[in-house]
């Protein structure tokens, strides 16, 4: 069983698929942050499309979450907070735009979901990787609301990113994503569409997981 959520950078996609997720005892997988492992492939490689083709080829991504935290690892190397870096933020939508690095991401979402339950956010999730989910939702909060909440995420972390750096990079990737030919950000026809800037983030949870209980087969509910 997948349900995905999809929508542009800081909608509140990630924090709100967690907390669904540790709520009705289901995997969350977090498809940007593949993307962004991807990307970290990408720059070590110094930006060389055939080197980094090549090391794709011979590298093994994986993740797992466990208590609430969604990691993610090089082949034995955790990359976790290293793809988190503005570094990486600032290319990753260059690099998602290449279709070997879709086909790479979609390959390795697909088969992780077949062994369990699922809750996944991203981009295209709904429209091209899962458009047969057993529940769709795409999220939208106002540019000023995600970029502040981005920062906040960012602060805590002990960056020291500002928020004008953050509304660049934010508006830029929504651009690119939006933009770009294949599979760009769109919501799919059958997702409910969220706006979180008017949600109280409780509110927001709750909604979804009683949307999805009923599907869930598994575990503590
Ligand atoms: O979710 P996050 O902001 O970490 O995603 C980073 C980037 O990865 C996005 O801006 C987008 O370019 C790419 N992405 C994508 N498709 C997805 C998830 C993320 O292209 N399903």
């Amino acid at each position: 069983m997948i349900v995905v959520i999809d929508g542009p950078a800081g909608s509140g996609k990630s924090s709100t698929a967690k907390a669904v997720a540790d709520r009705l005892g289901i995997q969350y997988l977090d498809s940007g942050a593949l993307y962004r492992a991807v990307t970290l492939v990408y720059i070590k490689s110094n930006l060389n499309r055939t080197t980094f083709f090549d090391q794709l080829k011979s590298i093994k991504i994986s993740f797992r979450y466990i208590d609430s935290f969604f990691h993610v690892y090089i082949n034995s190397e955790e990359v976790s907070q290293e793809i988190r870096t503005m570094n990486v933020s600032d290319k990753v939508s260059e690099v998602a735009s290449m279709p070997e690095v879709s086909a790479y991401v979609n390959r390795l979402m697909n088969d992780a979901v077949k062994h369990d339950e699922y809750i996944a956010d991203g981009r295209d999730l709904g429209t091209a990787v899962f458009p047969n989910a057993a529940m769709k939702f795409f999220m939208i909060a106002e540019l000023e609301t995600r970029a502040k909440r981005r920062l906040l995420e960012l602060k805590s972390q002990g960056s020291n990113v500002t928020l004008e750096q953050i509304l660049l990079n934010i508006s830029e990737r929504d651009q690119k994503d939006s933009s770009r030919k294949a599979d760009p950000l769109r919501k799919a026809d059958d997702a409910i569409e969220i706006d979180t800037s008017s949600f109280i983030f409780e509110e927001q949870v709750g909604f979804i997981s009683e949307k999805i209980r009923p599907l869930v087969k598994s575990k503590t509910k």
